[in-house]
């Protein structure tokens, strides 16, 4: 069986717990100047239908310092998904001349439909369900800025998007409490709860309310991220009046934890969802969030292409 990362969810606890300690490791290898050109060779192919800064930037670094070569390609390039010519068509001449297949799609049963026929790596850089290099590189730098994150509590505050996916799994794999405060009609979908649910999450450590100020007690993270995420463009009128209240502001900050790290995966729209002050203020990891990208998929991608 090929191994991809699709969602957190495919994982173990125990597995994500390796993937991060590796990941410090390697961190430290590169930034005290080593090298691993373990990737030597390979090709990663980087497929994405929305734009994209850090995923992109981060995987084109990652593969060069790996000692690998990439191809980016847009569906200027070789078709929308099945539409010029079927997914698995795609795949499987992918599967006879690269190593890696990295796709940001607009429908995660097309990442599904991809891995289906792959017989080389297919990782998730987005998508509509989820977003889990992002979930994991949060998971980092909660880590490295916590410690140990068993019992600890992380408030997600906003729409019940990709990135709340990924992080409610994350939380729950790291065995973290996920709170989320979010307006009625933006919950995560139901089966999302109900799968954590059948893997162990509780009411105790899934908590979900409409109430971002009781939501932060206690909390050891606060994250948001955009309340109009790609491709929902249409609906940023409706959406900005809809989550009036649930802006991460000074006021919310100071109601979590003296030592509260404030975390948004990026990009942010400042005085929307968070304040400019927030973000520069020294609650903020936000940049080591976003420089963790790089660090947790570059373990990532060499543990995949040496299974
Ligand atoms: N956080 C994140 O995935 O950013 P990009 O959309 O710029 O890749
Ligand atoms: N939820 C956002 C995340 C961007 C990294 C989106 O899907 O656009």
């Amino acid at each position: 069986m090929v191994n991809h990362f699709l969602t957190i969810a495919d994982y173990s606890s125990e597995k994500l717990h390796e993937l991060l300690y590796q990941a410090i490791e390697l961190k430290k290898l590169y930034k005290d100047g080593g090298r691993d050109l373990c990737a030597a060779g390979k090709t990663i192919a980087i497929f994405f239908e929305k734009p994209s800064c850090r995923t992109r930037v981060s995987f084109e670094t990652l593969a060069n310092q790996l000692g690998a070569a990439t191809i980016y390609l847009k569906p200027e390039d070789v078709g929308s998904l099945g539409q010029r010519e079927p997914i698995k068509d795609l795949m499987r001449v992918m599967n006879g001349m690269v190593d890696m297949f990295v796709g940001r799609v607009f429908k995660h049963s097309d990442l599904v439909e991809l891995a289906k026929w792959a017989t080389i790596p297919v990782v998730n850089a987005l998508c509509d369900k989820y977003h889990p290099c992002q979930g994991m590189a949060d998971i980092m730098t909660a880590y490295e800025h916590l410690g140990d994150l068993k019992g600890k509590k992380l408030t997600y505050i906003g729409d019940g998007n990709n990135v709340s996916a990924s992080l409610a799994w994350a939380c729950f794999k790291f065995g973290m409490t996920f709170c989320v405060a979010r307006p009625d009609g933006y919950d995560m979908p139901a089966e999302l709860y109900q799968q954590l649910k059948s893997q162990g999450a509780t009411d105790e450590n899934i908590i979900v309310t409409t109430d971002p100020k009781a939501s932060v007690e206690n909390a050891d993270v606060i994250y948001t991220d955009t309340w109009v995420s790609m491709g929902q463009e249409e609906e940023k009128a409706k959406r900005i009046k809809d989550f009036q209240g649930y802006q991460v502001n000074m006021d919310l900050v100071k109601l979590a934890n003296d030592n509260v790290k404030v975390m948004h995966c990026l990009p942010a729209y400042r005085d929307l969802e968070i304040t400019d002050e927030v973000i520069e203020s020294p609650y903020s990891v936000i940049f080591d969030e976003a420089e963790n990208r790089l660090h947790f998929q570059r373990m990532l991608v060499k543990d995949l292409l040496q299974r």
